[in-house]
Formats: structure tokens, sequence, C-alpha cells
């Protein structure tokens, strides 16, 4: 197996979940809001193109881009059907926006989003009073009717951010009080958003609750790197045999950061220093040095602190021949694809052994050449940890219909080539 030389400093894109948030939440304020360093992809085009479609004045993506506000129920009946693409935040946030409005409308996708779960946002949304529409079990299509929402205290019974966004943007659109509570704390960005444009919104790990606002306050907002993207090279730092790299600008909330943590857990060389903070995100330097690493566990608390960085656990494991039990992640089988099934066929099919497991997967350990084809199934995070795991190993792995990458990094290819060094 050739030996992974890396090094360099990388600034990966802005984080997806803000960046949806950023276009969102500006366009419900009372004003123009500036957005700086907006993660231009496919996902966040699609939020940009579901607001206009609303009415709301969002130009091209751009590095600084100035967002006219609307007003917390200001958007207007949309012509067409919703475009959400491939993006389920997309859909599930802005069908707590549209549910307070005074009209309907028609969400759809692609292949791999309409097949994605939407009862867990139609039960409380319907509850607060808004009518859904499905016409495949309770994938899109889906129509929403908005109405004068009242107010509720739903406890979500898992831990999920769009599900409590989705709640949390219905309730601020309505003006009316709304508790969440959750099993553990999902990411909580619409939260520290939410607070920094002046509204009172209380998370105390458990339960979150907004008060009603009479209006929201222009955000001016910098958005940091992606932890999720800057997942895939502290991977790589970490599987490598010799150099360094730094990440910059790394959003360091806590509810993103649980790759860094247990890839510590087993050993690595992962060091966060925060540096500033923006729109309520702590943002700092993430620095990674090869290391020996050893087997370790998942298990369900775990999860939602690293969700969608477990394919690239399972492909770290595999890539430096320790053991990973992963349990308690069944969501992952309802993400852009079935990440449980996708992982574990995958990395057999390059000649690891793994076991499927209903709720996660197991990676044994041993060292193993890794060669073969692998099907990201169009999703982009299965993508892009395999490109990790095959430039970890020797290169021995193609990954089919690479581009789907753009979904949230489409750079991703130039810079994983960027930073290897032989
Ligand atoms: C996201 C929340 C998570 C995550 C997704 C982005 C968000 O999904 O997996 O990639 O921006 O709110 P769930 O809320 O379904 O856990």
């Amino acid at each position: 197996m050739a030996a992974l030389r890396v090094s360099g400093t990388i600034r990966v894109p802005g984080d997806k979940s803000i960046s949806h948030r950023a276009l969102i939440l500006s366009s419900l304020a009372d004003g123009d809001s500036v957005v700086r360093d907006i993660l231009d992809s496919e996902d966040v085009r699609s939020t940009a193109g579901v607001l206009r479609a609303l009415g709301a004045g969002i130009p091209e993506l751009s590095k600084e881009m100035r967002v006219q506000g609307s007003g917390l129920r200001g958007l207007r009946p949309p012509r067409g059907p919703l475009d959400c693409g491939n993006s389920g935040t997309t859909t599930r946030l802005m069908a707590g926006v549209v549910a307070a409005h005074p009209f309907s409308g028609k969400f759809v996708g692609d292949a791999s989003l309409s097949r994605r779960p939407m009862k867990r946002i139609a039960e409380p949304l319907s509850y607060m009073g808004a009518q859904f529409e499905f016409e495949r079990g309770d994938g899109l299509p889906m129509t929403v009717h908005g109405v004068d929402l009242r107010s509720v205290d739903w406890d979500t019974g898992g831990s999920s951010a769009q599900v409590k966004s989705a709640i949390l943007l219905a309730g601020l659109a309505a003006a009316v009080e709304v508790r969440v509570t959750e099993k553990s704390l999902s990411r909580d960005h619409t939260e520290r958003m939410l607070r920094a444009m002046g509204v009172d919104v209380e998370n105390d790990g458990k339960q979150v609750c907004l008060r009603p606002a009479r209006r929201l306050s222009p955000l001016e907002i910098h958005v940091p790197a992606d932890p999720s993207s800057a997942s895939f090279f502290v991977a790589l730092g970490a599987l490598a045999v010799d150099g360094e790299l730094t990440l910059t600008d790394v959003c360091l909330n806590p509810t993103r950061t649980g790759f860094f943590e247990a890839l510590r857990r087993m050993g690595a060389s992962v060091d966060e220093k925060k540096t500033i903070s923006s729109g309520g995100e702590d943002i700092g330097t993430v620095h990674v040095m090869p290391a020996a690493l050893r087997s370790t566990r998942i298990t369900a608390e775990q999860v939602p602190a690293l969700i969608d960085e477990l394919p690239l656990l399972a492909c770290v494991a595999a890539g430096a021949g320790v053991e990973l039990e992963i349990t308690g992640a069944a969501e992952l089988r309802v993400k852009e694809s079935d990440r449980i099934n996708a992982v574990v066929h995958n990395l057999r099919t390059v000649g690891a052994d793994v076991d499927e497991l209903p709720d996660g997967l197991l990676v044994r350990p041993g060292r193993r050449e890794f060669s073969g084809t692998i099907d990201p199934r169009h999703d982009h995070r299965i993508a892009m940890a395999f490109g990790v795991l095959s430039a970890a190993t020797g290169n021995g792995i193609r990954v089919q219909d690479p581009q789907c990458v753009a979904v949230s990094y489409p750079g991703f290819w130039e810079d994983l080539r960027s930073v290897v060094t032989a």
C-alpha cells in the first residue's frame, strides 16, 4: 500500500446548514441582511430558488450578498412547484415557513429526496393547524396549506435539527410560542442565528423554547467553513504517514464536532483552536497530524454530533485496519441514500470486512489492499468518504459519478488533490 503524505492549509467551503438558515432567516427579517462567504452548492441553490419562488429578494449566491427581507409573514404565494432538488433541509425548513403563510406550496424534489420521510414534520405542523397532502406515502410531492398556526409543545422522540427548525420557523413566522423536546441536542444553528437576530430562544440541551417575536432584525453574518467538509481532510491527515494539515475558519459549534472527538478517541492528533465568533457561532482552526489509530465504538448518544460523518468514520476505520462498531444510527437509512447499506456494500466491494447492523455497522480489524469501483448512489458524502479512503490507501478505488459532490462541496476533488504530496 502506497504511503500517503499530506501538507497544506485549506479553507473548505461555507457551512451548508448555516448557509440555508442565513438565506431563510434573512428573507424573514425586517430590512436588508448581509451574508458573507455563503456556500455556493446545489443544496443551497435549492433553498435560494424556493425562497425566490416565494417572492424573497435573493440575488445570485456570491461572496458578499445582500438579501432583502420580506418581514415575518411577508412571502408571496408561489406560481409553480417549489423545487428542493436533493435537499432535505430545504424541504423541511421551508415547509415550516410555508405552513405559517396564508397560501399553499407544493414541494417537489429529485428521486432521492422524494423517498425521504416527511411525516416527522407533517405531524407537528398539522398539530399547529397546517394541512398536508401527499401523493405517495409521506414523501414528495407534498403540498402544504398554510394557516394561522397555534402554539405547540412537541416531543420529537429523537434528535433532528430539521424537525426542530421546521417547528421553530413555523412558530417564528406565526408569532406563537413553540417548545420542542429532543432526546439529545441536535445541531443548534437555528437557535443561535435567531438569537443573533434578536429573538428570545432558550435551549437547555433537551428542550428549546421560542417566544413570539414581532420582528426579526437583519443579519450580518460571515458563514464559517463547514466542519462536515473539513472532516474529509481531518480524516486524510489522520490516515497519512507523514505531514500535517490545517483547516482554517471552521465552525466549531460543539453540536457539529463529534467527528473530531471520535478521531481523538481513536488516538488521532486533532487540535481545535477557537479564533472568532460570528452569527452566534464559534469559529477557529483545526490542525491534524498522522497517528496510529485504534478501535472505537459509536453509540446512540454520540450520533447527533457526527451523524453526517459516520460514513467517513467507517472508511477511516477500514483504512486504518481497526475495529469500529456504530449502533443507534438507524437514521442513516433515510439520508440522501440508505447510508448504512451504501457504506457496507461499497466497503465490501473494495475488500473490507464489514457487517451491516439494523441500526449501524461493524468494521472488522485487519490490514487490506483496497480496490474496485464504488457506486455512491448519488450521495455526495458517500462519494467523498470513499475518495478519502482511496487517497489514503494507494488510489485503488474508483468513485463512479464523482460530480455528485456538488450538492455540498463542488471543488472537493481539486482540494483533495492539492493536499496530497506523495
Ligand atoms: C441538517 C440536519 C441533519 C443533517 C443534515 C443537515 C440541518 O439532519 O443530517 O445533513 O441542516 O438541519 P436531521 O435533522 O434529519 O438529523
